[in-house]
């Protein structure tokens, strides 16, 4: 990219300074509150540009180190929705929905997703830090064939640890990195079901479903890990099966 298209960019991104003082706390409230999962859904399609706009909104989720590791499926295909119904274990939910979303969390494009951040920074200039910072950071979240960067990883902060040092989040083993992974995915996967409420919209987020059958559907390797099954449409009368309760707050907030 020029510099010139750098400057143009960064100028247009939104740095949102001094943040925007005229959002409605009542309706962003009510998108969070009126959230459901729906397990019934009407015929009516969701128009393409919603769709569309709430995946963008989806993708404006924090991630991890900007690493972006997710691909969402939007699968459209008759067929292959029909497969990924009986993938669902034929839930209503999913065999109801408009649109059905394999959200899918990725260790394969770390080094891709690492250089992407310097050749699109969106400013003229990407600072020695920025650069430095990403082309260390993959090792964070790599573990290296049979785990050997993992292992290395292990011994390297034990030894750290022993000096004071202090060490952030990595990768020990391939389910350390599945789990970085599906974190960042799932904030996401938030990102998009009250994006498809505030559009008037509805969701049901399922991990009921058989992960070999959906690995086969979609052609997923090793290092790409379908996290959840997303159905969205319009909610149907009936679609929702029960009151939302959640526990004593007292039980999951503590002040220390
Ligand atoms: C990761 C995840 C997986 C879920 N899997 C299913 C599922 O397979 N089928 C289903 O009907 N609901 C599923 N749910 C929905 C939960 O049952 C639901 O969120 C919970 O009961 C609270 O209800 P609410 O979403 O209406 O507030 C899932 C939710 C999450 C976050």
């Amino acid at each position: 990219m020029s510099k010139n298209n750098k400057t143009e960019k960064a100028e247009k991104k939104r740095y949102y300074e001094p943040a925007p003082q005229d959002i409605d706390i009542d309706n962003f409230r009510k998108v969070i509150e009126s959230r459901r999962s729906v397990r019934k859904f009407t015929d009516k399609a969701i128009p393409a540009d919603v769709l569309d706009a709430c995946l963008d909104l989806a993708l404006l989720a924090p991630n991890s180190s900007n690493l972006q590791p997710w691909t969402f499926y939007v699968v459209q295909n008759v067929d292959k929705k029909k497969r990924l119904v009986k993938a669902c274990l034929d839930q209503f939910a999913a065999k109801t929905a408009a649109e059905l979303i394999v959200c899918v969390a990725r260790t394969d494009r770390i080094d891709e997703m690492s250089k992407l951040n310097i050749s699109e920074f969106p400013l003229p200039e990407v600072p020695p830090l920025v650069q430095k910072y990403y082309k260390f950071i993959p090792y964070n979240y790599k573990t290296g064939y049979f785990n050997a960067l993992g292992n290395f990883k292990k011994v390297a902060f034990k030894v750290a640890r022993t000096l004071n040092k202090q060490l952030p989040v990595t990768a020990f083993n391939p389910a350390d990195a599945i789990l970085w992974a599906s974190k960042t995915t799932a904030l996401a996967c938030e990102n998009l079901v009250l994006s498809l409420r505030a559009y008037g919209f509805d969701s049901c987020m399922m991990e009921g479903f058989d992960e070999p059958m959906v690995r086969k559907l979609l052609n997923l390797n090793d290092q790409q890990y379908p996290i959840m099954v997303i159905g969205a449409g319009e909610r149907a009368k009936d679609g929702v099966f029960m009151p939302q309760y959640r526990f004593d707050r007292d039980l999951f907030i503590q002040k220390v």
